[in-house]
């Protein structure tokens, strides 16, 4: 393990690389990585990178490929390719234009979790940390918003919009695994415990919770909370970021069997691998990756003036 470690600081400096890791990478990915955030982050960073010629991204396709479409210049590489997220491929870009003609008065908000053909049919994108605001920031009244549901549920709490929800059954397999019953039960045996959920979950689930944030706005809230202990509606390796920077505060998984399989798929032999064979190269259609790079920068764009108001 320590030779690996070693051989990837070695790559890494060779390559003139560098790693971006999503919240849920494995704790050793985490720790080799440069950087690790939620999916806004790693947007925000992929678009800064002046330093790296080329970037490793330990997340799912995704992501990737998003890093991909606002780094034309660099070499981006993913070092298992089949790391899909599921939700991703739940929208396809003729369930998109059928909205768009039936709703041709709707905006189209899309969720960075989709394809690259998908955000190319976007008027704006959005993620978890900033869908609320991207909504707002909208002239329309009505918004197709996909492919997640209950993220989709979430944003109509929160604003005075028709939100259409594009498909009808778009979910993350993970977050519906964690259920009230999961809750309620360790809500029992942890009273003093605050419980933070991420909107993927289930309505119930985010009626019960205390807080529900983004993977990023769970390390922000954290950090800044006088509380010592947390229940975590999230993937599992959630908790062991919170865990490393908050040794004195404990978390308690909603369910340990939360577990997204596909980001699993990295490894940090796969890392250093794809650095030696520099594999596997992510690669996005040039026409609609400067279509989806709009949707992309526009949400950014939103976000910024957002930060500089606050
Ligand atoms: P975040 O944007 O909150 O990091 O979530 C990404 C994701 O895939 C959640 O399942
Ligand atoms: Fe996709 Fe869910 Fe995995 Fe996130 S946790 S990458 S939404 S399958």
């Amino acid at each position: 393990m320590l030779k690996d470690l070693q051989e990837i600081e070695r790559l890494k400096e060779e390559e003139n690389a560098i790693i971006l890791a999503h919240n849920y990478q494995t704790g050793d990915i985490q720790e080799i990585a440069d950087f690790v955030g939620d999916s806004l982050e790693l947007c925000i960073k992929a678009l800064e990178i002046k330093e790296a010629d080329t970037v490793v991204f330990c997340g799912v396709d995704f992501m990737a490929e998003t890093a991909a479409i606002l780094n034309p210049c660099k070499k981006v590489l993913i070092p298992d390719r089949g790391a899909k997220c599921p939700m991703a491929e739940m929208l396809q870009v003729e369930d998109i234009r059928k909205a768009k003609t039936r709703y041709p008065d709707a905006a189209v908000v899309l969720y960075v979790n989709t394809l690259a053909e998908a955000k190319a049919e976007a008027d704006i994108l959005c993620t978890s940390a900033n869908a609320v605001e991207v909504v707002e920031s909208l002239p329309q009244e009505r918004i197709l918003f996909g492919p997640d549901r209950n993220l989709a549920w979430y944003v109509s709490q929160k604003v005075e919009k028709e939100i259409i929800p594009l498909p009808e059954h778009g979910h993350c397999y993970v977050h519906k695994m964690i259920n009230l019953g999961d809750l309620v039960f360790l809500k029992e045996k942890h009273p003093e415990a605050e419980i933070l959920v991420h909107p993927e979950c289930d309505p119930e689930v985010q009626n019960f919770a205390d807080e529900v944030l983004s993977t990023g706005g769970m390390i922000r809230y954290v950090a800044g909370s006088k509380k010592k202990t947390f229940i975590v509606g999230t993937e599992l390796d959630m908790t062991t970021r919170l865990q490393r920077e908050n040794p004195d505060k404990t978390f308690i998984p909603a369910l340990k069997g939360a577990i997204c399989q596909n980001m699993k798929l990295q490894t940090i032999d796969k890392v250093k691998k794809c650095l030696l064979n520099e594999k596997f190269t992510v690669h996005v259609d040039e026409k609609i990756a400067n279509k989806a790079k709009l949707a992309i920068k526009r949400m950014i764009e939103v976000s910024e003036s957002k930060k500089k108001l606050n």
